[in-house]
């Protein structure tokens, strides 16, 4: 197998991928003392270390989505044979996602080889979490003290189905195709209990279509809101309504606008089209209603969308998800290490985005990034 030698993220990235996948594929070969399968965990340790050491992170999440790799949300090249490895590796061991923390030796991995190889199948170890159903996800509530890694919980898992049947029930709604929102609800209601280690975000895969663009991007600022709240010590209904609010608030741009409407028109107008979308619907809460409109809204109070007449501050929960929306936006971009991606974020500090909540943030991400 020919590995990647570059020294970007994107070589890391599959550089990472191909190692794990070659130690599954050595691991079913031989014994777990054979001199290469000793090779290949320390081979993958490495690649972990220089993951974490480029990119200032503590952990890195592997996930399968539909067949796609990606790692930490970003998509990896379907047609790297490295990356169909370690696809075949993650469907034959029933494993969503892998999320391996700092921490993680070879012990540690070649004990969770040999659970995937026994009858127990694959499970989570202190340094590294098995997500069953897309995405892997943990149980701890987070502060900016301590972030929480704790092991999968099965009743709190999510799975591919759920997440099927919320993707559906998105674009439904942007089609005006349904009258409730159960299972986006019951999404968010898991997404609220976990610690938020895991996401998907599709964006750059080919064949994605607007809507499923749209609904990852929901599912990512829906997940950093629910960090964000729970450190504010939101917790509860309140905190899965925070969370809803964050998955639907851009739901407006799915709205098909008017004849001769340009773009910019379009996005100018996707608050008010998208709180109106959502106000009529059973289970949507006020607050997602509130966000949907308020969320480009300045916190100093300059002219935004939509126009306001007197100019004011947006209300607290849509100022909590507009700092999720940006983030999100900016740590998808490709190559942005932390460092630089909160120095982007702090450039809208006092502009756009409340700064106690930039701050808050930062500190959250500072404290996940230090394994804290
Ligand atoms: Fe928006
Ligand atoms: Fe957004």
């Amino acid at each position: 197998m020919s590995l990647p030698a570059g020294t970007g993220r994107a070589d890391r990235t599959l550089r990472l991928v191909a190692d794990l996948g070659a130690l599954f594929h050595l691991r079913a070969s031989y014994a777990k003392d054979h001199p290469q399968v000793a090779q290949a965990l320390e081979r993958v340790l490495a690649a972990f270390d220089a993951w974490c050491a480029y990119t200032g992170t503590a952990e890195v999440s592997v996930i399968l989505v539909e067949g796609h790799l990606l790692v930490d949300r970003q998509p990896v090249p379907d047609d790297a044979s490295w990356a169909r490895g370690l696809v075949r590796a993650f469907q034959r061991n029933d494993i969503g996602g892998l999320t391996l923390l700092l921490g993680l030796d070879a012990v540690e991995l070649g004990g969770f080889l040999d659970d995937c190889l026994a009858a127990r199948g694959a499970a989570s170890t202190p340094h590294l979490q098995v997500g069953r159903g897309g995405y892997s996800t943990g149980d701890a509530p987070e502060t900016p003290g301590g972030a929480g890694a704790a092991a999968v919980g099965p009743g709190h898992a999510v799975t591919a189905e759920q997440v099927q049947g919320a993707r559906a029930e998105f674009a439904a709604v942007a089609a005006g195709g349904v009258s409730r929102i159960d299972q986006l609800r019951q999404l968010v209601a898991r997404l609220a209990r976990s610690a938020g280690t895991g996401t998907i975000d599709l964006e750059g895969l080919e064949g994605v279509r607007a809507d499923d663009q749209e609904f990852l991007h929901g599912l990512g600022v829906a997940l950093t809101t629910t960090r964000l709240a729970r450190a504010l010590r939101i917790e509860g209904k309140a905190l899965e309504d925070l969370a809803l609010a964050g998955l639907l608030h851009d739901v407006g741009h799915l709205e098909p606008g008017v004849a001769g409407e340009n773009q910019a028109r379009r996005r100018h107008l996707h608050p008010v089209r998208g709180a109106a979308r959502i106000a009529g619907l059973d289970g949507v809460p006020d607050v997602a209603v509130l966000v949907a409109l308020e969320h480009h809204l300045r916190f100093d109070r300059a002219p935004a969308a939509p126009s306001t007449g007197p100019s004011r501050m947006p209300a607290a929960p849509a100022r909590v998800v507009a700092v999720a929306d940006s983030w999100e936006t900016i740590r998808v971009l490709p190559d942005v290490r932390l460092p630089e991606a909160l120095a982007v974020l702090r450039t809208r500090t006092g502009s756009f985005l409340d700064p106690a909540l930039v701050e808050l943030l930062s500190r959250l991400e500072q404290a996940r990034a230090s394994g804290g």
